[in-house]
């Protein structure tokens, strides 16, 4: 059927493409009411963060945890590799809402060098940023990541789309990477997604 092998040629095509040309075209054609809600993991965690303060969105995209952050009162580093998903970002961003965009390529391993409150994660793994975080959170700063496991191999989406081994966590690997911060809440599961870990910790006052 015409429907059937459409969807995996698609697929393969952007495969082959770097992130950069593959997400810019992605968000090329997200429209501007698309994807604006907070994430839910985000959502719940939201009412306990500062309401002042910097704040680091890791891989923002079209910005739906950004906008989140600042609707909050913080004032946001939004940094994503597409300038197109930056673009998108700015153009939904509300007046009142202090964000920032930095296009960056986080395979680098560098972040701006800042102090933040909050730094949030979701659904994008770079490993290479992990060693500089604990220095980018200021003293009681918070450090909120969700992404996929390699649980998430066995769903359907991965059957049906070729998922990078590489891009998931092996199990119990944030608690470890992270174990230098408080804890304060950490799942590994099926959760509205997919199968996930999500970590929230706390960098302690004297680090
Ligand atoms: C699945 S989206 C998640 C976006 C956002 N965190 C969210 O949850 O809505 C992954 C994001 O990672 C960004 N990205 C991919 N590779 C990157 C890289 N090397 N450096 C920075 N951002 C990258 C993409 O542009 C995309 O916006």
């Amino acid at each position: 059927m015409r429907s059937r092998s459409f969807i995996p040629n698609l697929l393969s095509d952007e495969r082959k493409l770097p992130a950069k040309e593959k997400w810019n075209k992605r968000y090329a054609n997200f429209n501007l009411t698309e994807r604006l809600n907070v994430t839910p993991f985000l959502g719940r965690w939201l009412p306990k963060l500062p309401q002042r303060g910097l704040a680091l969105d890791i891989a923002a995209g079209g910005g739906r945890n950004s906008y989140a952050l600042a609707r909050r009162g913080l004032t946001v580093n939004a940094v994503d590799i597409s300038c197109q998903g930056l673009h998108l970002l700015k153009r939904r961003t509300s007046p009142g809402w202090d964000i920032q965009p930095i296009a960056l390529n986080l395979e680098r391993g560098w972040l701006p060098k800042a102090q933040y409150q909050v730094i949030v994660n979701f659904f994008f793994l770079e490993r290479a940023i992990w060693p500089i975080l604990k220095s980018r959170l200021a003293p009681g700063g918070w450090l909120i990541i969700e992404t996929f496991t390699v649980d998430q191999l066995q769903t359907k989406m991965a059957r049906q789309k070729y998922i990078r081994r590489d891009f998931l966590l092996e199990k119990g690997e944030l608690l470890e990477a992270f174990k230098f911060l408080k804890i304060l809440y950490y799942d590994e599961g099926e959760h509205q997604k997919g199968f996930t870990a999500q970590l929230v910790g706390r960098a302690m006052n004297n680090e």
